[in-house]
């Protein structure tokens, strides 16, 4: 994406409509205007292991928010790139739409976009894609399995799934049930899988080939990170934060 540079009023322009948008994601929009999301991007990539090269391939990014995923399979050379959300888009979460539209428009981006909840997805509504992107979706699903079948659905090729996960002590498949708020005080976290059970469910909906790319982090930076969310959310620590992790992996159909 070749940006042309601002002109100083353009600049300012930009810079107060980047400023009055409740950002998720981190996103460099070019022209020295970074958002201000509180996610880690640049962790978080390398942790689900984004190929480096999206080349001529369509992408799905489910659960898009402000759509740093979508525009990062752009950058990285995707033919066509569809970025669909609900909860958020809609104005029921935290944010809007605003982020994905102001970022598309100070990118140049061509990415797409469809508001469409993800028990909703089917080849029929949105196509089959080579890659989809299910990142940060699995465990805000009151339906998980129904949800992996909706995004088997409209899997050309390639899974690239993340998600939190729980009962790390647990080997067999297991899934930890969050009716309230237990899971960092958030009302739309419902289940969170173990390792195993992510692996076996992922199966189960068709995927023949399953490759774990980021395992459950090592208990000191469990607990770093309980303590951090504590400190930043209020969230009381509990030793069972201590179980939780996150787990991201590749599949293909
Ligand atoms: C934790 S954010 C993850 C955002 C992004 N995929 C990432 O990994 O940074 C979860 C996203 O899933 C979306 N979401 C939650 N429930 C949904 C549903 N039923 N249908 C579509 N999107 C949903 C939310 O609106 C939000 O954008």
């Amino acid at each position: 994406m070749q940006q042309e540079a601002l002109a100083p009023v353009e600049y300012e322009q930009l810079k107060r409509r980047v400023a009055e948008i409740s950002w998720y994601h981190r996103i460099d929009l070019g022209h020295g205007i970074v958002t201000t999301g509180r996610n880690r991007r640049q962790e978080r990539l390398a942790r689900i292991v984004l190929p480096p090269s999206f080349s001529g391939l369509t992408v799905l990014d489910i659960g898009a928010w402000d759509g740093y995923f979508s525009f990062e399979a752009e950058r990285r050379g995707a033919a066509r790139v569809l970025a669909t959300d609900s909860f958020c888009w809609g104005g029921e979460g935290l944010a809007t739409k605003a982020g994905f539209e102001l970022a598309r428009e100070a990118l140049g981006s061509k990415v797409e976009d469809i508001e469409i909840d993800v028990m909703d997805l089917s080849p029929e509504r949105v196509g089959t894609f080579d890659v989809v992107l299910f990142l940060g979706v699995l465990y805000h699903m009151i339906h998980p399995m129904r949800a992996l079948e909706r995004a088997y659905s409209v899997t050309g090729k390639q899974l690239i799934l993340e998600t939190e996960v729980d009962m790390l002590h647990v080997r067999r498949p297991a899934l930890a049930f969050y009716p309230g708020r237990e899971l960092w005080d958030d009302r739309t976290s419902w289940f969170g899988p173990n390792p195993a059970a992510v692996v076996a469910m992922v199966k189960t909906v068709g995927f023949r080939e399953v490759k774990v790319v980021d395992k459950q982090r090592p208990l000191h930076v469990r607990f770093a990170r309980s303590v951090g969310r504590r400190l930043r959310r209020r969230n009381p620590f509990t030793l069972a934060s201590l179980q939780r992790s996150r787990m991201s992996l590749h599949a293909w159909r």
